[in-house]
């Protein structure tokens, strides 16, 4: 059946039935439901403001528009028999049905442009402050984990060879370090979505008395943005998250890798409690570390948004162009899979024991206290650069009898050195 389109008057022939399915973004943009309500609320006592609406009008539109939201949080499935093409179009064909031909003055001086971008802003703020949330817990449960193993040593890595002895609980902090600055990007971009462009039309603007500053005050932004062509083009704050995303998943990867390495026998540093691993089907042996290799590789899919959306925006013309609907399912693909990540996370660190006598077996062979030992030569006058030297040597003489250098007798040192 022919749908009533939101532009009908312009078109004699109707849309391709393929073209129609290809164009429609309600299947994935219904997830702007509440935000696009809230703008439209919010519009609406503007124009009640701007002298379009009456008091009484603006409130029928108002009550018909919680109604829709209403009905929408009873049934969530109410939305998907709709045949409208966006989230847009619905509210506008659902708050119809309820209040009349009222429903159809909403729109004025407003368009879908302005709309979506302040649609996206509103429901991004509040998914960003959901998300906060979440990197806390993982924080704490980080910092828990770190005090309960408080005086447990491994060795510490650089090329992943054996490097010097570092307590577990540094080890995992520097993991903390990172998604604290994770977090400061997070609320650092904060300050650039909290900007609304409604009132900004398809891009110049309207000739409507819409008071953009209340209505950026009355959706809790803290300013309305200054120039209605940027308003309706930008999608930085879509990058912004996607950065922020790809960067705390890139974190959140590496930290996978460490736990899955030090999960394998062949380290034995960890293990993962059986509740989140999983089992091989065909060699019975196998306990897998699958929600770690998971997180790892999420990483890269949460990375593809990025370069997906930088890639659809770099030479778009000014201003809106249909591109921008593709802003959508790669950015709520990122936040879910952020989300899971880090509760995933989470629940990985009440599931792990270590093994503080494996770790320090390990720290306690490889030399890798032999910085320790060229500071004790530095210590009695010897230059570092010798001292080097020197304990390169004691190390290949200490390997040649299979001993560690704490094992070595003295008179060994004191053919390489008198000063030992
Ligand atoms: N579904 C569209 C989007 O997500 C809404 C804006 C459409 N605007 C337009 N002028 N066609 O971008």
């Amino acid at each position: 059946m022919a749908r009533k389109k939101l532009w009908g008057g312009r078109f004699s022939s109707e849309q391709d039935d393929f073209f129609a399915k290809f164009n429609d973004s309600l299947s994935f943009d219904r997830e702007l439901l509440e935000a696009d309500i809230e703008g439209s609320i919010a519009y609406a006592r503007a124009l009640d403001r701007a002298g379009v609406f009456s008091a009484k009008d603006r409130g029928k539109v108002e009550s018909g528009l919680r109604a829709v939201l209403e009905q929408n949080r009873r049934n969530p499935n109410a939305i998907a028999s709709s045949s409208a093409e966006d989230v847009h179009s619905y509210v506008e064909e659902a708050l119809t049905e309820r209040i009349g031909s009222l429903a159809l003055k909403l729109h004025t001086g407003r368009s879908r442009n302005d709309q979506v971008a302040t649609d996206l802003r509103l429901y991004l703020r509040r998914k960003e402050a959901e998300i906060e949330k979440k990197m806390n817990r993982l924080l704490i449960a980080l910092a828990d984990f770190a005090e309960k193993n408080i005086s447990a040593m491994l060795p510490g890595y650089t090329h992943l060879q054996r490097a010097q002895p570092v307590l577990f609980s540094h080890y995992l902090l520097a993991y903390g370090e990172m998604l604290l600055r994770d977090r400061q990007r997070l609320r650092e971009s904060l300050e650039r979505i909290d900007v609304c462009p409604l009132g900004s039309g398809a891009l110049s603007g309207t000739v409507y008395k819409i008071d953009r500053n209340a209505l950026a005050r009355d959706l809790n932004f803290a300013a309305a943005s200054l120039n209605s062509m940027d308003a309706v083009a930008d999608r930085d704050f879509v990058l912004d998250f996607l950065f922020f995303s790809s960067t705390l998943m890139m974190h959140l990867s590496r930290f996978s890798e460490d736990l899955i390495l030090y999960n394998s026998a062949e380290f034995s540093f960890i293990q993962l409690d059986d509740s989140i691993a999983s089992g091989s089907s065909l060699m019975p042996q196998k306990k897998n570390p699958d929600a770690l290799e998971l997180v790892r590789a999420k990483a890269g899919r949460v990375l593809g948004h990025l370069v997906a959306m930088m890639t659809v925006l770099k030479g778009l013309p000014m201003t809106y162009n249909k591109d921008l609907q593709e802003d959508k399912q790669g950015l709520f693909d990122a936040i879910l899979t952020v989300e899971n990540c880090l509760e995933m996370m989470r629940r990985v660190f009440a599931n792990i024991r270590i093994c503080p006598e494996r770790m320090l077996e390990s720290a306690a062979t490889g030399y890798l206290n032999a910085t320790e030992l060229a500071d004790y030569l530095v210590a009695k006058k010897t230059p570092f650069r010798e001292a080097h030297e020197i304990v390169g040597k004691i190390v290949v003489r200490a390997s040649e009898l299979g001993m560690r250098l704490e094992e070595m007798p003295i008179r060994e040192y004191q053919s390489f050195s008198p000063i030992f």
